[in-house]
């Protein structure tokens, strides 16, 4: 499936329809450059589902973690990470608890201790905007998709 977006809002407007599907449990990559939007899109998912503190880029504390009341929802980006085995160190499998939802930047720095994303979105410069394409790697993430592609506002 894929967006184009023009401006920042039409990129959380993408991350609102992300939320539609989500479920519990379910592992999101986000790649593109930096400054591609990946966390524009995270705040857009985020806001979409209530929160409306800050949605700060977890570019130096690895993770921030947002408790919607109802689900739970991990923001990595490991840019920053330097070695995978720093995974461990902040208690990775803690957060793959099965439940709670993890939405990774930069998810290549972590290979080798990372699940396989139930869905990768990968968000690319085209123009002025971006251009996002989303791909589906297991049954839970095909129905994110469809979700994601019903015409529901
Ligand atoms: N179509 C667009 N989608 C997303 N961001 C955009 C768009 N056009 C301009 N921007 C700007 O690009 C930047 C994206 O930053 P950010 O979401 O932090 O990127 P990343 O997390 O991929 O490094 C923001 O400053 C945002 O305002
Ligand atoms: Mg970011």
């Amino acid at each position: 499936m894929e967006f184009q977006t023009a401006s920042e809002q039409e990129m959380e407007a993408v991350g609102a329809r992300l939320a539609r599907g989500l479920m519990p449990g379910l592992v999101i990559h986000l790649s593109g450059p930096l400054g591609a939007g990946k966390t524009t899109l995270v705040r857009g998912l985020l806001r979409s589902l209530g929160w409306s503190g800050l949605v700060k880029s977890p570019t130096y504390t690895l993770v921030e973690t947002y408790d919607l009341g109802d689900r739970v929802i991990h923001h990595f980006d490991l840019y920053r990470l330097s070695d995978p085995e720093e995974l461990e160190f902040i208690g990775l499998r803690d957060y793959l608890d099965g439940h709670s939802i993890c939405l990774i930047e930069w998810a290549e720095r972590g290979v080798g201790l990372l699940p396989e994303p139930d869905l990768g979105v990968e968000i690319a410069f085209r123009g002025d905007g971006r251009e996002i394409r989303c791909e589906s790697g297991t049954e839970a993430g095909r129905r994110l998709l469809s979700q994601m592609g019903t015409s529901r506002s």
